[in-house]
């Protein structure tokens, strides 16, 4: 199992979206997919529409709390987004970074998926905007980073503190990798020429990959989300459902995989 952590301190740069769209395009590719969204505000868990009715039985809350009686696989329910772990509005704030017995060694996402190792190809966790108990122990457990970025003076700015942070997980976990930085919402403005060269001079330097790939700003993701449906279902013809299967035939180069499992 490939576990890809989409991170980013900067809130509202796509990581959400981001996640889905890997999810969903990873599974219509025939890859067995786990999503866990580790952000308490449960952004990730409402696109794959789980929030309406009462699907939900466990959360993200179980696996930490009951690690050894609430398993990944009694938790996860099955969605067009992969097998998923919903998330919990009590993952924010202090209390739910004082929670966990193992709180200062942040392993116990890394224990639980390290269970499943074969059972899934890929892991994709979705991360709040914030450096705390969600994202270190999403750090601790990846394998990958991907960081998604916007043409915009915050954005890169952002890009400073989650490259530190990168390199503080390292410390706990030597694997941790960044896939990329991947620019979305775009639009073709004068100054986001200026962001895209910004952009490769800090991978230039830092030695990480800016994805060839841009995604670029449509309405359709928007709706797709309103609607609880991956963009490839809402909008399949559309530049961004486009370009989103760019970024994933794009990682799944980048890891040597086969852009369908089943067609080697
Ligand atoms: N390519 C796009 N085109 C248009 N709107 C987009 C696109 N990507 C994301 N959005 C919208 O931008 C907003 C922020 O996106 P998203 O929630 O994915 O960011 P985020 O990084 O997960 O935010 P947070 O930090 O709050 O978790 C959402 O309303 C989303 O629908
Ligand atoms: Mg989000």
């Amino acid at each position: 199992m490939i576990k890809i952590v989409i991170g980013s301190e900067k809130g509202g740069v796509g990581k959400t979206t981001t996640c889905a769209a890997l999810a969903a395009g990873l599974v219509k590719r025939g890859y067995k997919v786990l999503s866990i969204d580790m952000d308490g505000q449960c952004n990730f868990t409402a696109t794959a529409g789980l929030l309406v009715g009462d699907k939900i039985k466990y959360t993200v809350d179980d696996i930490i709390d009951n690690p050894e009686e609430d398993d990944i696989l009694k938790c996860a329910i099955d969605t067009s987004f992969g097998d998923f772990i919903p998330g919990s509005k009590n993952m924010i704030g202090e209390a739910a970074d004082k929670r966990h017995p193992e709180f200062g060694t942040f392993n116990f996402l890394k224990t639980q998926l390290s269970k499943h190792e074969n059972e899934y190809d890929f892991c994709i966790i979705d991360t709040p905007p914030y450096f705390g108990l969600s994202l270190i122990s999403s750090l601790v457990a990846g394998d990958y980073i991907i960081i998604p970025a916007m043409t915009s003076v915050f954005s890169l700015q952002g890009m400073n503190d989650i490259t530190k942070h990168i390199e503080q997980a390292k410390t706990q976990n030597e694997n941790l990798k960044v896939l990329g930085i991947l620019l979305t919402q775009y639009r073709n403005t004068s100054f986001a020429k200026d962001a895209i060269y910004a952009y490769e001079e800090i991978a230039k330097n830092k030695k990480i990959k800016f994805f060839n790939t841009t995604i670029r700003q449509a309405v359709d993701i928007e709706r797709a989300h309103s609607v609880c449906a991956s963009i490839y279902d809402y909008a399949p013809k559309s530049n961004v459902a486009s370009d989103y299967k760019d970024f994933v035939d794009e990682v799944l180069n980048a890891l040597k995989k086969p852009l369908n499992k089943n067609k080697k």
